[in-house]
This record gives structure tokens, sequence and C-alpha cells, in this order.
């Protein structure tokens, strides 16, 4: 399997990219981070306690951080609820957080770890940026950052930012400019990728884990035409069949003030950097059947002990 660490702000599809990473027996997730995002990261990291517990595993969820490295802090509870996660009732979670901080806890298991490890990262990247300040040595160890966040064409956040880049630019243009083997997933790919109705319909038959998908799901106010997109899940989705998404060689500077703060360039005109140079692939586009077909299954896969 693929060991991965998870840095998330769940959230309602952070929630469903955790749970299929947590079933996939072809990844091996070491390890589940939080930061301040979708809603504060007292919420995101009780949300993720939630999870583990919910599908019994024993993954370590450690804190991150609480603001943005110098933007003041907005939420998007308009859109996942004041919890971060509404529509399904799950116990008080049992299992507690690590003694180890976000960043602490990533250099722990790169540590740990003989062969190298994907980060993937579905909120703001403070954290990360955290990271990176504080352990440049180490990111040798890191064979890919697959990001959600970003997007080349319009955005949600503003007219030209996506939210996770919105929430922190300054630390999304550390980490772009980090020169880590970097994965942009944005809404270039995931708004081509809605979950139908139909699909989030079929999960409500899917056991335990099914409804409470369809429960978490139905609730999520991310409405678009012909369905809502799931962003975080097709992070999973690339982990594991990089394959099935069309990527595009960009070189992506970050805007870190003004009216387009948060906004993702690529550089396709190469004014400002090389033709050969770039910092980042960049998905473009995705088959949404084979999406939808591909997130049943892996609901089917998560048998609830
Ligand atoms: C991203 O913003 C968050 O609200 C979602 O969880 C996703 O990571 C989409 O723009
Ligand atoms: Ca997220």
């Amino acid at each position: 399997p693929r060991s991965v660490i998870l840095d998330m702000d769940p959230g309602i599809d952070d929630a469903a990219a955790i749970a299929v990473a947590l079933n996939n027996p072809e990844l091996d997730v070491k390890l589940i981070t939080t930061v301040a995002g979708n809603v504060s990261v007292d919420k995101t990291t009780a949300n993720a306690l939630k999870l583990v517990d919910f599908f019994d595993k024993k993954v370590s969820v450690a804190k991150g951080a609480a603001a943005p490295l110098k933007k003041k802090f907005e939420d998007a509870a308009a859109i996942h609820g004041e919890t971060g996660l509404p529509g399904y009732t799950f116990p008080e979670p049992k299992s507690v957080i690590s003694d180890l901080t976000a960043v602490e806890a990533i250099a722990h298991v790169l540590k740990q770890n003989e062969q190298q490890i994907t980060l993937i990262a579905t909120g703001a990247y403070t954290n990360i940026a955290h990271f990176i300040l504080k352990y440049p040595e180490m990111l040798s160890k890191i064979d890919e950052l697959i990001l959600m966040g970003g997007s080349i064409s319009g955005g949600n956040a503003s007219s030209v930012a996506e939210f996770n880049i919105f929430t922190d630019p300054d630390a999304a243009k550390i980490v772009f400019e980090s020169g880590l083997n970097i994965t942009m997933i944005g809404l270039d790919v995931t708004l081509k990728a809605l979950i139908s109705k139909q699909t989030s319909d079929k999960l409500a038959e899917l056991g335990e884990a099914g409804k409470m998908l369809h429960g978490i799901i139905n609730a999520y106010g991310d409405i678009h035409e012909g369905g809502k997109p799931m962003h975080d899940v097709i992070t999973i989705l690339y982990a594991l069949h990089p394959e099935v998404i069309k990527l595009q060689k960009e070189y992506i500077d970050v805007v870190t003030e003004g009216p387009a703060i948060g906004a993702t360039v690529a550089d396709v005109l190469h004014r400002w950097h090389a033709a050969e140079a770039y910092n980042a692939k960049v998905g473009v586009d995705i088959d949404a059947a084979f999406f939808n077909d591909w997130f049943l299954n892996q609901v089917r896969l998560m048998n609830r002990r």
C-alpha cells in the first residue's frame, strides 16, 4: 500500500475523503493532521476523531494551526454547517488527540518511516507551510504533495480564488515555492466530477457507512447543477489511480494581496517563467461517470465493525 499523511479541515468532503482513505487497502494512513478552514481547528479535530472512531481505526490525529499565517481566519460554516459535520449523529469520540502538534507529528512520522511518504492536503496549507519552514531538510522524505486547492479557471471563494488558497494564501505561496513534487487537484477538475443525486441516493442503501455519507452529503451546501462536488475525495482517487486524471504542467504563482488574493495564476503564456519551468502538475480533466462508480465501490469497502 501507498503510505500517506492526510492534512485536512473536515468538513464534509474532507470527511468523505478520510472515509475512503481509511478503508481502501491500497492506502496506509500513517497520520491525520487538522487545520482551521471549513470550521475552527477544534471542530475539524473533533470531526477527524469522530471518523477514526466510526471506522474503528487506530490512526493518530494531531491538531494543527488555529489561524492562517497572516490573513484573518474566515470559516465556511455556511456550506459545511456550524460543526463542520452535519447530517449524521456521531457518538462523542473516544480516541484522543496526539500529544504532538501537527507539524511535530508529520516530522515524527517521516523520520520513523524508511520509505518516502505522500502528503495529501485538503484544507488551507498552514500546517504544511509551517513544516516547510521548520524542517526543510525533511522535504526529501515526501515523494509527492497532492493538494486539493486552487483553480486556473475561476474561483469559489471569490471570482478568482479557491477556498483553501483564499483561506491562507501566504501558506500556499510557500508551498508552491517549496520545490516539492506538487499535484494540484483544483476546481478545474473537482467541478467536473460532481456526485449525482442518483449516486447520493444509492449511498443510503450501503450500510451504516453509506448512511453516514448520505447524511453528510445531503447536508452539504456546495450545490451545483448536476450534483455536489466532493473536491477532497478526488485527491484520494488520484493517489490510487493517477491515470484517470489528466494533468498539465504549469508554473503557479499565488496572489497574496489585493482583489485577486488567493488566486493561483498559471503562467500559460510563459511571460514570467521559462517554457520548461513548472512547479505543479495541475489536474484539468476527469471522467465523472468513472468517479461516481468508483466512489460507490469505495463505500462498499467500508464495512463498519
Ligand atoms: C475546498 O474548500 C473546502 O470547503 C472543501 O473542503 C474543499 O477542500 C473546495 O474549495
Ligand atoms: Ca477541505
